[in-house]
């Protein structure tokens, strides 16, 4: 099927991001939230950012302002959904608010409209059976900063036809993204657990003493080529969510060696987020 238009649920930091790459790849994208505050938000950064974008010589006038067209925003979810081919779902991380989406969803999408979830703890499988469509339902997983990221974890679940991965991925091409094809839900898909594997080892050299979190940060950085260290990543992404994706893979394996790390539930208990608190690992103007 041909995909044409697409509808993102959720103007927060990732929703905002994966609209305006579905907006940049040619796709009339609208942007769903039922906060309005959100999506002016939304739209402020966008189009600072689009702005910036021109102005580094990056994306031309014209390209932004066609995107910026092409990308509408919208309160409520049964008039977003009504011409949608595909629905990126990237709202809280509930299970319950995500049923309870895909349930609706299921019922005022077009028949057609494949419903994927930007979920990095919820194997669409969770809500597949929620939206009557499970053939039709996948998990498309975009990573911080969405419109800078290259990759897209495509992970089918037992019930996604070929139809439906070949569909997304086509349109993760399209917006210019590389697409990779999770054949299993697993918990954490493929980048989470490299990237918790490397976030556990450095938090155990930091509680013991070994190194100072930037004599880490500078090792990842300049050993191993990663463009941030893992205290900075950490901080980028958000220590509630670092801890969120800890609990929820615990929740999953049984395995308490999957359990959010002291200095994370530490930093948590303090209200010490990262960078949207001021403070993480580092402090932030
Ligand atoms: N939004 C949009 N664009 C951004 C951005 C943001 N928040 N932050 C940086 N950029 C853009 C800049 O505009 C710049 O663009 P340009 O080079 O085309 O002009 C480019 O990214 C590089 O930015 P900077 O020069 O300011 O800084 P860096 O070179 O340090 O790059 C970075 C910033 C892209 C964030 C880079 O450090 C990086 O790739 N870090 C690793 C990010 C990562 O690992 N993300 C995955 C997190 S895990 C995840 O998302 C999964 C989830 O389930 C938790």
């Amino acid at each position: 099927m041909t995909i044409q238009r697409i509808l993102v649920i959720g103007a927060g930091t990732m929703g905002r991001q994966i609209a305006m790459s579905c907006a940049l790849g040619g796709y009339t994208t609208v942007l769903q939230d039922i906060s309005g505050p959100a999506l002016d938000a939304a739209r402020t950064e966008l189009e600072n950012w689009s702005a910036s974008r021109v102005a580094k010589g990056k994306l031309s006038q014209d390209e932004v302002d066609s995107a910026l067209q092409l990308l509408s925003q919208e309160s409520d979810l049964t008039s977003a959904a009504k011409d949608a081919d595909l629905v990126i779902e990237a709202a809280v991380e509930r299970l319950d608010i995500k049923e309870q989406i895909f349930a609706q969803l299921g019922q005022i999408t077009a028949e057609h409209a494949i419903l994927a979830t930007n979920s990095s703890t919820l194997p669409s499988s969770k809500v597949a059976a929620a939206s009557g469509r499970p053939d039709r339902v996948c998990n498309m997983h975009f990573f911080n900063p969405a419109l800078v990221m290259k990759c897209v974890e495509i992970v089918r679940n037992a019930d996604t036809s070929d139809a439906t991965v070949n569909a997304v991925t086509e349109v993760a091409q399209r917006l210019n993204k590389q697409p990779v094809l999770v054949n299993k839900e697993i918990p954490g898909f493929i980048a989470n657990r490299m990237m918790g594997a490397i976030n556990k080892e450095a938090l155990n050299l930091a509680q013991s003493g070994v190194a100072s979190i930037e004599d880490i940060d500078t090792t990842a950085r300049t050993a191993l080529g990663h463009p941030m260290g893992p205290f900075e990543l950490m901080d980028m992404v958000g220590l509630d969510v670092v801890d969120f994706i800890a609990q929820a893979t615990y929740a999953e394996t049984d395995d308490e060696a999957d359990l959010p790390h002291p200095l994370i539930v530490e930093k948590v208990a303090a209200g010490k987020l990262g960078r949207k608190s001021g403070e993480g690992f580092y402090p932030y103007n």
